[in-house]
């Protein structure tokens, strides 16, 4: 079984996915730090982390710019290897993907129209595909050797993986552009028509996407014509790069039973689509140890009668119980999840924000 220092050793890319809250973001940032400790170049790319983790990290400003963390943020201890990090602007991204892909002028065009600025702030699965399209952008700056990306809480869990191609199919828009050619045609020959047919389209975009104007819909699709190639390339090499031998998914899930059901959707769904699975982390675990003379603490506490002792050994005995079940589900349903390394770590006093609690939640993943 592959511990968590051999796969941080190993990989190129992990990619930390899991359903909402489970902990992606933490882990994210932990694994680097660990990465970095150990002597690699790592960069977590993060999405919304909690503000004092992001501060912690030196990420005050949303600017979508890998910055090498602060020394000061590591306090006396300061990695082997070098931690940076960023905060993904999804909309950035997706900016400065279009201004990649086509003349600036067209670009400029496209980034000034209202309805590229509806879209590519609210299309479903748009932040999902922007974080895998910055890291191909990390992956092409060839500066890391390790790059750990967060996945937006996504009420589907499997929104990434599906994300491209809802979007290249929506540019692709062969609905849309049906509707709206002969006005796409008219804006490319220099004069604007508005005949009965294209009010009709009219009523059925602004129902699929929420924009006012024909006409910016249309001025959208005209400049984003010839750029559905480099759309759909570009899909398609995140997805082999996300398929690649030295990338891993990394799956976080909460120990109760919606959380791990999810986690075996996800693990069916990546081996589906020819993904590699790392390992599994559990996280927030609530582990008790047996205690040798308290096998039956309910019973004790009925002994020494009412008191502080007896409050107590009535809380081992539900902290007890709650452990003993999580063991029992958490039995059940890994190994309905193949043989892959599963890693725990338990549920903290406190929140994790800073890099003394990344570097403890790093620490329990490897000595699992
Ligand atoms: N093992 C742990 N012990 C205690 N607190 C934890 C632990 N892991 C994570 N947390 C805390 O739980 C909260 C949620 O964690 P995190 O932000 O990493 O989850 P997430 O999966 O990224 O959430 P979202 O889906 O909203 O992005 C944070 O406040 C974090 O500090
Ligand atoms: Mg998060």
């Amino acid at each position: 079984m592959t511990s968590i220092d051999e796969l941080l050793a190993e990989r190129h890319i992990v990619v930390c996915t899991g359903a909402g809250g489970v902990g992606k973001t933490t882990a994210s940032a932990a694994l680097a730090l660990r990465a970095a400790d150990a002597g690699r170049k790592a960069i977590v790319c993060t999405i919304d982390p909690a503000r004092r983790l992001a501060q912690s990290l030196g990420l005050e400003t949303l600017d979508n710019e890998p910055h090498a963390v602060d020394s000061s943020a590591f306090k006396r201890k300061k990695p082997k290897g070098e931690l940076w990090a960023m905060m993904l602007d999804m909309k950035r991204t997706f900016d400065d993907m279009v201004l990649g892909m086509t003349s600036r002028e067209r670009a400029e065009a496209i980034l000034a129209n209202p309805f590229y600025q509806h879209i590519s702030s609210t299309l479903a699965g748009t932040q999902e595909y922007m974080a895998m399209e910055k890291l191909w952008e990390l992956h092409e700056e060839g500066r890391w050797e390790l790059i750990v990306i967060d996945t937006p809480p996504t009420r589907n869990a499997l929104d990434f993986l599906d994300a491209p191609r809802r979007l290249t199919d929506f540019l692709e828009g062969r609905f849309l552009r049906l509707m709206l050619w002969p006005y796409i045609k008219g804006v490319q020959g220099g004069f604007k028509v508005f005949g009965a047919g294209a009010r009709v389209a009219l009523r059925a975009v602004n129902r699929i996407t929420g924009s006012e104007l024909l006409s910016d819909v249309a001025d959208f699709f005209a400049a984003f014509e010839g750029m559905y190639d480099s759309f759909k390339s570009r899909a398609g090499r995140v997805k082999e790069l996300l398929a690649a031998k030295r990338t891993a998914f990394v799956i976080v899930t909460a120990p109760t039973e919606p959380s791990l059901r999810e986690a075996r959707f996800f693990a069916d769904r990546l081996r589906a689509e020819g993904m590699p699975i790392g390992g599994v982390v559990v996280n927030r675990t609530h582990a008790v140890p047996d205690a040798t003379g308290l096998e039956d603490p309910r019973a004790l506490a009925e002994r020494v009668g009412e008191g502080p002792l007896a409050d107590a050994l009535a809380v081992f005995a539900d902290w007890r119980t709650v452990a003993r079940r999580e063991e029992r589900l958490l039995a059940e349903e890994l190994a309905g999840l193949g043989s892959l390394p599963v890693w725990r770590v338990p549920d903290l006093a406190d929140d994790v924000n800073d890099a003394a609690a990344l570097r403890e939640v790093g620490a329990l993943l490897a000595a699992d």
